[in-house]
């Protein structure tokens, strides 16, 4: 929780006279949120975002408001105002359950579609609508149509990183955490051993390596972030950080993976920093997430490549705090889209 207490103490020193001022050391505003942040933000830095921060946290109490937010958003998001954070995944089974009237989503378009699908009657503000996504832009509704024609009786799997209107056109959605199970689920209930699995091709090919009961067929699709690690960047960390663990997304291409020791969703590398606890350790995906993990692991030496997602980064204390003074920018589907999208996402979430 946040101590605003300590904040109104900084705000009442600064009302003193310049020579009556106590001789104290100025006390820090929301200084154990600072801990948190302090290898990001200076010191000259942080008042301004602690204004941010003190206005959202007064706006989310005024509209019953709670903020979601993702593993890659920004230090001062992450570990500030967002009131629960996690992979894709959880963020979708958290956006059931949560008690509030309005959804921030500190995220990108397509984890803001799934919250609203998951509740219709909730206001789900995105700060910015232009935080897309590369993996959904590569695919369409009309894509998944031709598939379907070429490919009949296959069922269609499509990565949550789709727009509504693509997964309205799939049976079941699947994260990169529960990839492997839904295919597993979806061929044993549908008695297949062919799935569309789409559009993440990478994703595809490293979850095949999984199954190989059953043949994927995968679309050409990649994440901006994730593609451009190669086996050669694997090779230069082990090389000049010895003993380095490295942990990759599965969005990166198969080579990466091959040759990395883990692969696993953005909370999955989290949880084996916590599980494994290596000395030194370097996440394959997007860098704010080191920055993230690393705050509650200060023994574990993080090495930081650093490829950062454009779509992620255009998410700002300001605009979530624009977000909840004007309520904007709403997210809304099309209620014939958001029903048959909704049933592809619920199939998933009742995989366990
Ligand atoms: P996670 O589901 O692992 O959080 O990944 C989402 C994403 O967009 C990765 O690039
Ligand atoms: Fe999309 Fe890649 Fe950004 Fe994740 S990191 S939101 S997959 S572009």
């Amino acid at each position: 929780m946040l101590d605003l207490n300590v904040a109104a103490r900084a705000e009442t020193t600064e009302d003193y006279a310049p020579d009556l001022a106590p001789a104290a050391a100025p006390v820090m505003p929301l200084a154990h949120l600072y801990e948190r942040v302090s290898k990001h933000v200076t010191p000259a830095e942080w008042p301004l975002i602690v204004r941010d921060v003190e206005a959202i946290e007064r706006l989310k109490k005024q509209h019953n408001a709670v903020v979601l937010g993702h593993n890659y958003q920004a230090p001062e998001i992450f570990n500030t105002v967002a009131d629960i954070v996690g992979d894709s995944l959880a963020l979708a089974r958290e956006a059931v359950t949560v008690d509030a009237d309005v959804i921030v989503m500190a995220g990108v378009h397509f984890m803001a579609e799934t919250a609203k699908l998951l509740n219709p009657s909730k206001t789900v503000l995105m700060p910015d609508m232009e935080a897309g996504c590369s993996l959904a832009e590569s695919i369409t509704a009309e894509d998944i149509r031709l598939l379907r024609r070429h490919y009949p009786g296959v069922p269609v799997v499509t990565y949550v990183n789709t727009s509504a209107e693509v997964k309205a056109e799939s049976d079941y959605c699947c994260t990169s955490g529960n990839a492997v199970k839904v295919v597993r689920a979806v061929a044993k209930e549908w008695g297949v051993n062919r799935i569309l699995m789409l559009p993440d091709e990478y994703l595809a090919r490293n979850v095949q390596k999984e199954v190989p009961e059953i043949e994927l067929i995968a679309w050409k699709g990649h994440c901006e972030v994730h593609e451009r690690f190669t086996p050669q960047d694997i090779r230069d960390l082990r090389e000049n950080h010895p003993g380095v663990v490295v942990l990759a997304h599965p969005e990166c291409p198969p080579e990466v993976v091959a040759a990395a020791d883990y692969a696993g969703s953005t909370a999955g590398m989290a949880d084996y920093v916590r599980d494994e606890k290596p000395a030194r350790v370097v996440l394959i995906t997007e860098c704010s997430m080191a920055d993230n993990v690393a705050v509650n692991h200060p023994d574990v030496e993080f090495v930081r490549p650093c490829n950062l997602c454009p779509h992620m980064r255009r998410i700002t204390l300001p605009n979530i705090r624009r977000a909840l003074e004007t309520m904007g920018h709403q997210v809304e589907i099309d209620p014939a889209v958001a029903d048959r999208a909704r049933l592809a996402v619920e199939r998933m979430l009742a995989i366990r």
